[in-house]
């Protein structure tokens, strides 16, 4: 039996067309769910989207179109947007389905029924751009005498009766529950900031609204609909079936990660795990968190005009090369700058002449010399045992990175091996051999198929479209592409299809 294993995507608000910061948080989480399933797990994967509240409501007003209608229409260009980035999503959740509202109330009423609720009036600062409650200790003063959130979003002063959420009673729970496991919160910076935040003392948290109706109404309670970020949070066990103890996706509770923001990380690693605790349920194992993308330096927003849409950078430079892009660019929890430039160097230097011209070069020789079959393994000399060595210890590298989510250092271990296999091309000259010594070039020719298969398997994950083409021309069989069948090496004589390059060079186009 397969190991489960949960992943999941932070569950995008509707108020606006996805960008390329929606995607990246999505891209990751999917090179995340497809390196589980390539390395033996039974994977579930969930994304979706964020519908209710306050901000999501305006932005349907300001469309001139009922919420729900609003929603189904940004949903379905969420979606579009997942299945653009080849987002290998398990099930697509949104936040305005039945099972989620089920799900929700019944979350709530074991809250309740802990004693963690009580009704009372909130009167205090609401950013809705956050769709969070500020401390004014935490607000900075504008010129114009207005507050704004340390996010920048504008604030205004809300009053109104609410129930609340006994989060002041969880600090300990928390702080304990961050101590006794280390790996609950990545990266460490973000992990500090939350720890230090708890120990600054929790107030107790508003969890309903009552000065607008769209979201979940509270249950028997009249003109309260709930906060949300609890809605909102709610969605990962929605996804395995809550409340249904015997629903088949409860084995896949609690989730191994969830993928955030870095601008999330409070509602995901406080209160998300103080509402599973206060109604009973396992803990998920880590939140990791991912940093931002800015334009040319510059933060993207609409007013700015700079807004990345990743269908527009997908069409001009191809899938894979910004799947590639964006884990390749940046570490994972850092902030990074995305520029033309910067996508068109990664594409001709690393995937056009690192790795494409490995795999060319590899396998145009043996179409042409070796009658387009793979040639037999022979006696190892020190150089291919070298390469080789490399490129068996590759998956462990990669794996140790991948469960870190150290995409970026994943990604250099894969590059290291591609490298060294052009060192060792260039030393052997495959192409001198051929006039001197054919089967001595024969098995150089098969050491690097036999390299450059394991890094096109480890690669899968990143860049699934390339990477099969890859694997196709090196006669790997559809069922052999995996960590495990790396161990057993291909069949000598294997016939392979006329090579293709995958990654062609850019050349910006004539004005
Ligand atoms: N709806 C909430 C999440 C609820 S999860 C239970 C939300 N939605 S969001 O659409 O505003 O943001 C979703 C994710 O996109 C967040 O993780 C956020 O960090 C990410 N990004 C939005 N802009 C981004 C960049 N410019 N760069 C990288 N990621 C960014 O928050």
């Amino acid at each position: 039996m397969k190991t489960p294993y949960y992943v999941t995507t932070p569950i995008y608000y509707v108020n606006g067309a996805p960008h390329i910061g929606h995607a990246y948080t999505s891209v990751a989480a999917d090179v995340m769910a497809r390196f589980k399933r390539l390395d033996g797990y039974d994977v579930f994967f969930l994304t979706g989207t964020d519908e209710h509240g306050q901000k999501v409501e305006k932005a349907a007003r300001d469309a001139g179109l009922d919420p729900q209608a609003f929603t189904d229409q940004v949903s379905a260009d969420f979606k579009a947007m997942a299945d653009a980035m080849d987002i290998s999503y398990d099930d697509y959740i949104r936040t305005t389905e039945p099972r989620h509202k089920l799900s929700t109330a019944e979350l709530w009423r074991r809250i309740d029924k802990a004693g963690d609720l009580y009704l009372g009036h909130y009167e205090g600062w609401y950013a809705v751009r956050d769709e969070a409650f500020y401390d004014e200790s935490e607000l900075t003063k504008k010129p114009d005498g207005s507050f704004v959130a340390p996010s920048g979003a504008p604030v205004e002063w809300v009053r109104e009766p609410s129930y609340f959420f006994r989060l002041s009673a969880f600090q300990d729970r928390l702080l304990q529950l961050y101590e006794k496991n280390p790996d609950f919160i990545a990266p460490t910076s973000r992990r500090n900031e939350v720890i230090s935040f708890v120990k600054g003392g929790l107030m107790d948290l508003s969890i309903s609204r009552t000065t607008f109706n769209w979201g979940i109404p509270v249950p028997d309670a009249p003109g309260h609909v709930m906060y949300v970020w609890l809605d909102a949070l709610t969605n990962y066990v929605t996804g395995c079936g809550f409340p249904d103890p015997n629903a088949p996706r409860w084995k896949y509770w609690p989730a191994d990660v969830h993928f955030v923001g870095k601008d999330i990380i409070r509602f995901h690693a406080v209160y998300w795990p103080a509402f599973l605790m206060s109604a009973g349920l396992p803990l998920p194992r880590r939140i990791t968190s991912n940093g931002w993308w800015v334009v040319d330096g510059e933060k993207m927003s609409k007013s700015l005009g700079n807004v990345i849409e990743p269908r527009k950078l997908v069409e001009t430079f191809g899938l894979d090369q910004i799947r590639y892009f964006l884990m390749r660019e940046k570490p994972f929890g850092a902030d990074g700058s995305i520029s033309h430039q910067a996508i068109i160097s990664r594409m001709n230097v690393e995937l056009a002449n690192d790795l494409g011209n490995l795999a060319q070069r590899s396998l145009s020789m043996i179409a042409r010399n070796c009658g387009g079959a793979l040639p037999p393994t022979g006696p190892r000399t020190e150089d291919d045992t070298a390469l080789l060595d490399g490129a068996t210890a590759l998956p462990d590298l990669v794996r140790v990175n991948m469960e870190r989510q150290t995409f970026h250092d994943a990604l250099e271990e894969v590059w290291r091996v591609v490298r060294a296999a052009n060192g060792y091309i260039d030393r052997q000259a495959p192409w001198a051999l051929n006039k001197t010594d054919k089967v001595r070039m024969g098995h150089v020719l098969r050491v690097l198929a036999d390299t450059v298969r394991v890094v096109a398997t480890l690669l899968q994950p990143v860049m699934p479209g390339s990477m099969a083409k890859m694997l196709d021309q090196l006669g790997v069989p559809a069922d052999a592409r995996t960590i495990a069948a790396l161990a057993t090496p291909l069949s000598d004589g294997t016939p392979l299809p006329a090579p293709q390059g995958v990654f062609p060079r850019y050349v910006e186009p004539a004005a």
